[in-house]
């Protein structure tokens, strides 16, 4: 305990981890939630982007880890991607907060989802 306290509480070299998600399940919050509103995913067949704006999201599942998802998605704010469009007239992001709608489960299969996504475009059916 002594010990846990001086690492700083937690284990030496411990990380956020999320527990396993799936991204199938994901790929459908992705649509419920209408993320394609904004963002493009080459080789994914959405609804139309009706015109706003948010990064190609196309391979990004290699670009960062799981926890930078979270992040993006409970808290928009911490790490603006800079864009044009990307934020609106108060310099805060124009992606909306999902924070009262999402489920815990339901972010879980979100990021699986993104962590999917491969730079050949689509996602993996395999859960990498
Ligand atoms: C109204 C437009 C809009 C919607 C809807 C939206 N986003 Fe975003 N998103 C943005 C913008 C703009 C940025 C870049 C500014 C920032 O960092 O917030 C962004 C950034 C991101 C990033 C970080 C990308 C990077 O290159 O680091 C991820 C991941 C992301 N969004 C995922 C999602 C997911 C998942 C959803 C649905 C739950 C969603 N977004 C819905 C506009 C949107």
């Amino acid at each position: 305990m002594e010990e846990l306290h001086q690492m700083g509480g937690v284990p030496m070299g411990w990380k956020f981890a999320l527990p396993k998600g799936d991204p199938k399940q994901g790929r459908q919050v992705f649509v419920k939630l209408e993320c394609y509103a904004c963002h493009a995913v080459q080789g994914e067949s959405f609804p139309e982007q009706p015109g706003q704006v948010g990064p190609d999201l196309t391979g990004m599942g290699i670009h960062h880890p799981a926890a930078y998802f979270v992040e993006t998605i409970i808290n928009p704010n911490r790490i603006i991607v800079v864009g044009e469009g990307y934020t609106g007239s108060d310099g805060l992001s124009i992606m909306p907060n999902y924070n009262e709608d999402l489920t815990v489960a339901e972010l879980v299969d979100l990021v699986a989802y993104l962590k999917s996504l491969t730079p050949k475009g689509g996602h993996s059916h395999t859960g990498h």
